[in-house]
């Protein structure tokens, strides 16, 4: 009995992992995905880039080699969560796709989410003013400007959120999730 009970609890986990450049809408589709989740009743984490960056990663930067880390960090937190059946929203740039690929294939149920909007629409939206700076060369290494963004090529979902709305990104979420939509 106790092990059927670990069985549905344990192992049912899965982390949806939300990659692209700043500003294309990662958190934005994570965050009303946690919400549709958690009023169905999931159990449902969010991992997003700046919280994870202002504690569990603190103090790093944007070079190659600290990008990998808090990859790697985020990666080994989300695991632990899904392994005790949560669901799991990663948002982060990480741009290099060895490192996604590395990772990803260390987790239970992994989907890789493209968040996918033209480097000319993120830069009209600027919405936390950082690409002015960034081509003004105030901010270096910054991802689609002066650094690389490794789109997938083959995510297991391709969101380009300057053509479907937030309610729609969230619907092919849901439906391939199969939580429906
Ligand atoms: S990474 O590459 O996955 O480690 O990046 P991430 O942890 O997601 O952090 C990205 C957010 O940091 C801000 N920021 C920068 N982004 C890219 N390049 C540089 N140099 C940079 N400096 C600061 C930016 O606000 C990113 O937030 P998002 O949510 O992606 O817009």
């Amino acid at each position: 009995m106790t092990a059927i009970l670990e069985r549905e609890v344990v192992g049912t986990g899965r982390v949806v992992w939300f990659t692209g450049l700043s500003g294309a809408g990662k958190s934005t589709l994570a965050s009303a995905l946690y919400e549709e989740l958690r009023g169905r009743g999931v159990q449902v984490e969010l991992l997003d880039g700046d919280a994870v960056r202002e504690n569990l990663s603190k103090g790093l930067g944007f070079s190659k080699a600290d990008r990998d880390t808090n990859v790697r960090r985020i990666a080994f937190v989300a695991g632990l969560l899904a392994k005790h059946g949560v669901t799991v929203l990663v948002s982060a740039i990480s741009p290099y796709a060895e490192t996604r690929r590395e990772v990803l294939s260390a987790l239970p149920n992994p989907t890789e989410v493209f968040v996918d909007a033209p480097l000319e629409v993120v830069t009209e939206r600027d919405v936390k003013g950082l690409y002015l700076r960034a081509l003004a060369g105030e901010i270096p290494h910054f991802t689609g400007v002066s650094d690389p963004y490794e789109a997938p090529e083959t995510p297991d979902l391709h969101l380009r959120t300057d053509r479907i709305s937030v309610q729609d990104g969230v619907r092919e979420l849901l439906v391939h999730l199969g939580v429906g939509g």
